[in-house]
């Protein structure tokens, strides 16, 4: 069953507490966290204080995106204001290896993301230890962009690289996912969709939120079965 991840860095920020209840209570499970330094991307976004704050008032699965050139150095504060996943950049500046270790001993689950230019090869010495690869099909830095097609040719082998390990990491994307092109990029192998702007250009983000879910687990149904 594919899940979707909206991503709050669309959401009003004004009313951020509101957005993520009004999601929560559509029955969405994971809540994308877009964490930006300005050195990594050029964007600055929310740091931990916010994540915390968000805690006090979910329980939604906080799957915490960090677009940062040092995440060894916050990851203990993204654990303990509360996430479940934090998930970094193989082309961060921080060892990979040492900053996987650091998050697992922290008891939170992890994740490594690629970005567009990165190949599926650059997850494959980590997979054993990774609870979930997220690729990247926007350059990261921004929401509202569209999608980067060829990047969707990334997930089966990295799919069939773990099989051939035995492991079994979500297999997530992240940008440009819509209405039109959900259910390819489902049928391309992505579990785990975040879509921002997507969910949150809706009158009703967490209605719409169900509906790109729906979408996708249809055109998935429909191929099983034919
Ligand atoms: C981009 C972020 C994405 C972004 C997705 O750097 O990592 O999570 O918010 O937004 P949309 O769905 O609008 O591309
Ligand atoms: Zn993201």
């Amino acid at each position: 069953m594919n899940q979707i991840a909206p991503s709050i860095l669309s959401a009003d920020f004004a009313a951020l507490g509101k957005a993520v209840e009004e999601i929560e209570k559509a029955g969405i499970r994971f809540l994308h966290i877009d964490v930006m330094d300005g050195h990594f991307v050029p964007n600055i976004t929310i740091g931990p204080e916010v994540v915390k704050a968000l805690r006090k008032n979910s329980s939604m699965i906080f799957d915490v995106h960090l677009m940062i050139s040092h995440p060894l150095q916050y990851a203990k504060d993204f654990a303990k204001a509360g996430a479940d996943y934090i998930v970094f950049h193989a082309e961060c500046e921080d060892d990979i290896a040492q900053t996987l270790a650091e998050i697992k001993s922290l008891g939170v689950k992890c994740g490594l993301s690629i970005k567009p230019n990165t190949p599926p090869q650059a997850v494959y010495p980590y997979l054993n230890q990774l609870d979930l690869v997220l690729v990247m099909t926007v350059e990261p830095g921004f929401g509202g962009q569209k999608l980067i097609e060829p990047c969707l040719e990334k997930l089966a082998p990295i799919r069939q690289k773990a099989e051939k390990l035995g492991v079994k990491p979500i297999i997530e994307i992240d940008g440009g996912v819509n209405a039109e092109n959900i259910a390819h990029t489902a049928q391309m192998g992505a579990e785990l969709i975040v879509a921002g702007s997507a969910v949150f250009s809706s009158a009703n983000p967490g209605a719409e939120a169900c509906r790109l879910c729906a979408i996708a687990n249809e055109k998935l149904k429909i191929e099983n079965e034919g």
